[in-house]
């Protein structure tokens, strides 16, 4: 799939956002290894640390599911800015090499990975590891 088919699936996600406190509207669409597509935006609340955000929001929907491999993500919002590094850490789960596409309103995006935006990601094998303490 192309990045800019994508990204226009988290513009349109961005028309859902519930952002009456902050006003600033996300969304987010993910890639399945599949070839399925999940879309998402963000969910404020009036209790402000109950909000998710729209890439946490995709992610959960694709993995509820069965989609548990996530190969690319899109953001968007009004200036194209990154993800919080709460999303980067829930991404990584499901795609520790997914490529993230970072999208203004307009569709002007930067491709970036989750990698390159959480470098040193914390991983589950590391809760396996028997010399860990
Ligand atoms: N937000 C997202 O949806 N994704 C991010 O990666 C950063 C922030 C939302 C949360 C809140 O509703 C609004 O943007 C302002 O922080």
């Amino acid at each position: 799939m192309e990045p800019k088919a994508l990204i226009e699936l988290a513009i349109k996600a961005r028309n859902a956002a519930y952002a009456p406190y902050s006003g600033y509207a996300v969304g987010a669409a993910v890639l399945a290894d599949d070839g399925r597509t999940f879309t998402g935006c963000n969910v404020e609340n009036a209790s402000f640390g109950l909000t998710v955000c729209a890439e946490r929001n995709a992610t959960f929907k694709a993995v509820s599911e069965g989609a548990t491999r996530i190969v690319a993500v899109a953001v968007a919002t009004r200036d194209g800015a990154s993800m919080c590094g709460a999303c980067r850490q829930v991404v990584s789960e499901f795609g520790a090499d997914a490529e993230v596409y970072l999208a203004d309103a307009e569709g002007v995006y930067r491709t970036t990975s989750i990698p390159e935006l959480l470098p040193g990601a914390f991983h589950g094998k590391q809760l396996h590891d028997p010399e860990g303490s």
